[in-house]
């Protein structure tokens, strides 16, 4: 049985059993805090019965600066997923499910056009989460993951940035088909 509830700075100790994975990035603690500061209900949390957190995620809610409203790439209000996970002995419970389900509720609550997401195109077991919870790729941005920058034995990845439309887009207009063709640079992405 899993407990969910809003994210304390506590919790930070008990992070372990998510963030040995390594698909799940390790931020410094003023990151997390910074989260919790600023959106405290899009940061949620399942912890076990010995208080072990054993899921979360964590998002923000954000527009593109002024100075891009007429750009191509300008992103209305939304919200954004900086990440998810679930220790590996806790997966395909639902967790992950709920706890996307819960800043969703969060993202509605506040108005926002869709949430979005950034996920290497190799992930497929998440790529496939994604889309079992209605999200589809939107765009696709190259060399998103550029590892090769510190490591010249790794190469870069593109990300899948990818989206759900919330209520306020009645008439899915911040949603693609065909988001798979559509390619562009980190540059172009704010
Ligand atoms: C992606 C992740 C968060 C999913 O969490 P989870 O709690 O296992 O997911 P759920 O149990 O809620 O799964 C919901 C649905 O997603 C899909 N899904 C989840 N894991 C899947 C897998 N390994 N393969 C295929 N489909 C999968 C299924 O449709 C599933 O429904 P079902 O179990 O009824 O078939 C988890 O695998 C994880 O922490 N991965 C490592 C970190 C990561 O990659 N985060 C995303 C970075 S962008």
């Amino acid at each position: 049985m899993a407990n969910f509830r809003r994210f304390r700075p506590d919790d930070l100790n008990k992070f372990s059993k998510c963030n040995l994975d390594p698909l799940t990035e390790t931020y410094e603690l003023g990151f997390y805090m910074q989260y919790y500061a600023k959106w405290p209900a899009l940061f949620q949390v399942a912890e076990d019965q010995h208080g072990n957190i054993i899921g979360y995620i964590m998002g923000k809610l954000e527009s593109s600066p002024d100075a891009f409203r007429f750009s191509e790439h300008y992103l209305p209000w939304h919200a954004h997923i900086t990440a998810v996970t679930v220790a590996p002995e806790a997966r395909r419970l639902g967790i992950g499910r709920l706890l996307t389900e819960k800043l969703e509720e969060a993202a509605d609550a506040a108005d926002a056009w869709f949430v979005d997401l950034f996920v290497r195109v190799s992930n497929t077991r998440a790529i496939n989460f994604y889309k079992s919870m209605g999200y589809s790729v939107y765009r696709v941005v190259k060399d998103y993951y550029g590892e090769h920058a510190t490591d010249p034995t790794k190469s870069s990845e593109d990300a899948y940035d990818m989206r759900k439309p919330m209520k306020r887009d009645v008439k899915r207009e911040h949603v693609r088909e065909d988001g798979e063709k559509h390619e562009v640079q980190p540059t172009d992405v704010w």
